[in-house]
Formats: C-alpha cells, structure tokens, sequence
C-alpha cells in the first residue's frame, strides 16, 4: 500500500523541482498559451508529467537535449514513431537527397515498388499500399473490408487503440458497447458500428461474429496501449479460424507490434492476416504508413472499384505515398530496422527487463515486468492482465505521474500515461543500466504504508 498523501507530497516536491530546472520550456510554453490551444500543439500534451511539456532542442540516437540544456536517455520514442532512434544516418540521408528532387508527385515512383516488395517479404501479404498515418491506414482497411463483406460492423477489443478512428472508440460497460470516457464529438453511438470483447474471450468473439454482420476483427496481435497483454496460447488460431467461419476479415494492426522483429508479431508468429496496417517508425518517423493484403483480399477487390470514381471513394489523401516519405521508407527498410537491429535491440529489452524485476524482488513490490520485442513494460499489479477491462483497472494515473515526473528529473523520459520503454538501435547497456538505477531510487522513495 502507497501513502496517498505522501505520495502527493513527493509529487509536488518533483513538480517544484521539474519547473526549477526548466526555465526555458516554462517560458516558451507561457508563451504558447497565447497562440496554441491551451498552450500545446495537440491536446493530449496538456497530459505530460510536470505541469508543461519539455520543448526539444535536437534528438540523436536514444537521447534528445531539451532547450534548457539538459539532455535525456529517450525511452518513450516517439511512442513508437522514434523507434529507430532519432535522425538515424541513413533516412536522414535519404530525406536529403530526395529533398533536392521533389516532396510529393502524386505519382509513383521505383521506392514504392521496392517498399512493397520488401513489405511482402517481411509480412508475407504481397500486395500494398500507403497512407499518412496508422490511423489512415486503419480506416482505409476497415473501409475495405466493408465494401467486400458487404457488412456494416467492426470489432474490437475492449481498450484498444488503433490510432483517432471514429469505430474504435469503443468500450465494454457492464457488457455493453458505449462511447469510450472521454471521446470527442461522436458521429454516432459507437454500438452502431462496433463490437467489442475483451481480448483473450474466444466465447465472447464467437458471439459477437455469430450474427454475420461483422465486416472485420481490428486488432494489435499483443495488446500494446493499455499495458502489454500477449495473447493466451492458441488465441491468434482460434482467431484466425472464428473470423475464416464468420466470413469475417482479420486486420491485423503492427503499428507497435512492430517491436517484436522485423516482420512484426505476424511473422514471428506465423500469423495469417487478411489485411496488415502499419505506420509510425516505418519511415523513420518521417509521416508514413502501408497496408497489405492477402492474395485472396487482392482477388476479391479486382474490379470492385469504379474507374470514374476512384479519386472519391473514402480512400486517399494527397499526401499519401509521397516521395519524400517512401525515400524514408526505404532507408529504413533497408539500412535501420533490420535483423541486425532487433538483434541489438531485443536482448537489451530483456536486461530492461531483468533489471527492473531485480529491483521489485529486492523491495519485495507486488508488479511486475511484461515484455515484447524491443518493448518492456512494468505493471503495479502482481499477476499479468489477460484482457483491457483488467489492464485498465489496474491504472494508477498518481504514481504512473510519479513514477514519470521522478524519471524525468533524473534525466529518463518514458511514455506518457503507462510505463513503457521501447529500445532503440543506438541505446545502450549503460543506458539501461542507468534507468535501473533511476527506478531503484523512485521505488526506495516511495511511502510505503
Ligand atoms: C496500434 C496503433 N495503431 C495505430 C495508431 C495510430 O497511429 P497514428 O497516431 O500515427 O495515426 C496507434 C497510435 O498510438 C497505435 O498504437
């Protein structure tokens, strides 16, 4: 048990501390409340531990230097899109050339092919396309796989997240389908468009398909936002087989699981999606995304989209497979997240992991560590949650800011709002090391009762 009110006292002391320290950010972001909606570029940056985001003067590798001077082992990255470092050699090279030819065509050019065929190598779907984000990826292949189903639902896992997609904000209350706490402006009640089930409930997905009116299953292969869930042993079959028997599609979002190697969960697994939707670090962080399709989605969708109406149809966006971003692709591809990568990455995943466990056992703390890839991840619970509706009773906003605002003083940023830390190709033992220890001192400062 944690002393609440000590715990809010030690959480105001690293306040006082944070805002010393960072005089610079404070102005700027003073100044930001003039022309930025409450002062931030994007709402959820309100969220950050400490009363104001850190402004960042330049990212390197694992670390970024903020514009006070200090600099920070980057264990948050991007949430993802930075998973290859920042400003790694060979896509800053490439975006440097490419600079020099042209951003955006609307045209193809040989990138796109070699992006697609190194895609269909990795994931084993041969066929691609592009987007801007994960989030347009997603909403793209759900709007496909509603024109070939001819179906009007999707379904979800309860406390998914797959990116600003109007179906998925969604959630299970008392059993039923209701808008998630907090989502903006609605178009209409998500329990028109959505199913949800908890991960992990192969009853309750055969239910929820049973009425034939599913288009497609949207899912991460291991949950990643509400906390690491892996799936239970024989769920992706038992998947797999409930959507084939359903005439359900299977979009399978890699977006994070990406962590797990080089062709995602999906080929560490052997998994079969119908359809595969990845974005973020793709290009590096340059803005990016794909999604694939089986052969047999690629047969199905011959001829189903009229020539005349082809620029109109829902699916698009003038930007997307722009040439700047496939050159990002490419080198990323081919120079940055490679076997070599994950290789490096993986094991030091694992001494995150370790290290972190070691403390826990050392304090004799009820948590623990979950694992995927490159990814880690520490629960204040003593047992792994199998499904969202667990994982999100499990949430403890006040010590998750602690925990982040004291690692943050000391030099660690990890992502926002739970405690997750992604490795990247440039970060090292010493640096793992180093959080180690950061999280030894927060643990041994923390009032227990
Ligand atoms: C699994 C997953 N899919 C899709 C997205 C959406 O990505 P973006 O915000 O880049 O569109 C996210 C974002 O966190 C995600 O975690």
């Amino acid at each position: 048990m944690i002393d609440r009110a000590w715990l809010a006292t030690l959480y105001a002391a690293e306040q006082r501390r944070f805002e010393q320290e960072h005089p610079k950010s404070r102005a700027l972001y003073q100044r930001a409340c003039a022309s930025l909606l409450d002062g931030v570029p994007m709402n959820w940056m309100v969220k950050w531990a400490g009363g104001f985001p850190l402004f960042v003067a330049e990212g390197k590798g694992a670390w970024f230097t903020d514009v006070d001077g200090r600099r920070y082992l980057d264990l948050c990255l991007g949430d993802t899109g930075a998973m290859t470092g920042h400003a790694p050699r060979a896509t800053v090279e490439a975006v440097q050339r490419q600079a020099e030819r042209g951003f955006t065509y609307m045209l193809p050019s040989e990138d796109h092919l070699w992006v697609a065929e190194e895609l269909a190598r990795r994931f084993g779907l041969p066929c691609w396309q592009f987007a801007l984000t994960a989030t347009d990826a997603n909403r793209f292949a759900i709007r496909l796989a509603r024109m070939l189903t001819g179906r009007p639902k999707i379904l979800v896992f309860n406390w998914c997240y797959h990116g600003t997609v109007d179906e998925t904000f969604a959630t299970l209350v008392n059993g039923r389908v209701e808008p998630r706490a907090g989502n903006i402006g609605p178009p209409v009640h998500p329990a028109e468009t959505t199913r949800v089930v908890e991960f992990n409930d192969l009853p309750a997905l055969e239910a929820a398909l049973a009425a034939g009116d599913v288009a497609c299953v949207l899912a991460e292969p291991a949950m990643t936002n509400v906390g690491i869930i892996h799936p239970d042993p024989g769920f992706h079959a038992a998947l797999r087989d409930l959507t084939r028997r359903a005439g359900t599609l299977l979009i399978i979002d890699e977006t994070h699981t990406i962590c797990a190697g080089p062709g995602g969960y999906t080929r560490a697994h052997g998994l079969s999606p119908d359809l595969l939707t990845l974005g973020k670090p793709i290009g590096g962080g340059v803005p990016g995304s794909v999604y694939g399709f089986s052969a047999e989605v690629v047969g199905r969708l011959k001829g189903k989209i009229p020539l005349a109406d082809s620029d109109t149809g829902g699916i698009g966006g003038t930007l997307a497979g722009n040439a700047l971003a496939l050159a990002a692709m490419r080198a990323t591809l081919e120079h940055v997240l490679t076997d070599a990568c994950y290789a490096r990455t993986i094991p030091l995943a694992e001494r995150f992991q370790a290290g972190v466990e070691g403390v826990i056992a050392e304090f004799g703390l009820p948590w623990i560590v979950k694992r995927l890839g490159c990814r880690a991840e520490y629960w204040f619970r003593p047992m792994p949650p199998r499904n969202g509706g667990e994982a999100a009773a499990a949430a403890d906003f006040e010590l998750d800011r602690f925990m982040h605002l004291f690692a943050l003083n000391r030099g660690i940023l990890l992502t926002p709002f739970h405690n997750m830390a992604l490795i990247a190709p440039d970060t090292t033992e010493a640096d793992v090391d180093r959080h180690t220890a950061v999280f030894r001192e927060s643990v041994s400062a923390l009032p227990q009762r």
